[in-house]
């Protein structure tokens, strides 16, 4: 074998999990590579990510043990039949294609050891939630290679492939949701007077110094709400303005349609 890893597809999510995976050292240049549709996209491909490319998909499986689907969704069928005579029990076989099961891919993996992981766009500011799962038991060695790709672009959780929908409603789908409130913090804060960019930024610093007090506090988030909202202040009045307009309701019922969709999908 020539590379560590390859990755089939090197689209958006195969960009930033290589650029993740070169900057946390956990691969070298050298040590990946990357198989492509268009032959235009070989030279982004070697400018941008500084990594081997080819467009043929055969070579990647035949040339490192770890392949990494990262194409749609609807062409993970196509790429597994051109590779499948090639993988071995020896490949670690790692899908981020959304929808497609660990049944779906079996009858093509054969003994590789397959994996579904899915990830999210910060993986760009290697800040994602990648969620991961297999048949393959935690306590398999192959589990924390597995684990230690998906850590050099963010953080990492275990769950069962039933869990997926839930997953990607959580955390698949959910920079969306914190976009649209970040966008409507900026609306607010220019109707309230503050220029638009100095409104986006203090929006955004202010969710994402949210979210690290949740992390690192391991408090309840109620309890850090109730940290914030003094008797007869301005929080509370927010707040229950929020509970008022149904704000909990609404992302609930929005997560639980996500969900929905993504099991539409995945039958
Ligand atoms: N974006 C997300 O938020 C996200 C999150 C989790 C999982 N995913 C999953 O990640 C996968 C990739 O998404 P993406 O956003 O990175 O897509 P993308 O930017 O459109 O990239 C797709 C890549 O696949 C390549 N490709 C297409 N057909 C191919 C083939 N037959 N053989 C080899 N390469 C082929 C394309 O080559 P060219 O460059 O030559 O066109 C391109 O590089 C999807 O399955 C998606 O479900 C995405």
């Amino acid at each position: 074998m020539s590379y560590s890893i390859g990755f089939i597809g090197g689209g958006n999510m195969a960009g930033a999990i290589v650029k993740g995976l070169i900057s946390g050292k956990v691969y070298d240049k050298s040590e990946i590579i990357v198989s492509v549709l268009r032959n235009e996209s070989l030279d982004r491909i070697k400018t941008e990510l500084g990594v081997d490319a080819t467009l043929v998909n055969s070579e990647v499986a035949k040339m490192s043990k770890i392949v990494v689907l990262a194409v749609k969704p609807h062409f993970i069928v196509k790429v597994l039949e051109e590779i499948a005579h090639v993988l071995t029990e020896d490949h670690l076989v790692i899908s981020i294609a959304a929808g497609i099961t660990l049944d779906q891919m079996k009858p093509f993996t054969g003994k590789a050891k397959l994996f579904r992981a899915m990830p999210n766009t910060p993986a760009a500011v290697n800040a994602a939630m990648t969620s991961i799962c297999s048949d393959i038991p935690q306590s398999d060695p192959i589990t924390k290679t597995v684990f230690d790709i998906f850590s050099a672009i963010g953080k990492v959780e275990f769950i069962t492939e039933a869990q997926i929908h839930a997953a990607i409603a959580v955390h698949g789908s959910s920079p969306a949701y914190a976009y649209m409130m970040m966008e409507a913090m900026g609306d607010a804060g220019v109707l309230l007077g503050l220029p638009r960019d100095q409104a986006y930024r203090m929006a955004a610093q202010s969710l994402f110094g949210a979210a690290l007090m949740l992390l690192e506090s391991g408090k309840h988030p109620g309890a850090l709400k109730d940290q914030v909202t003094s008797p007869g202040g301005t929080t509370i009045v927010a707040v229950a303005s929020l509970e008022e307009q149904g704000f909990r309701n609404a992302i609930i019922e929005a997560m639980r349609k996500c969900a929905d969709k993504s099991k539409e999908m995945s039958s």
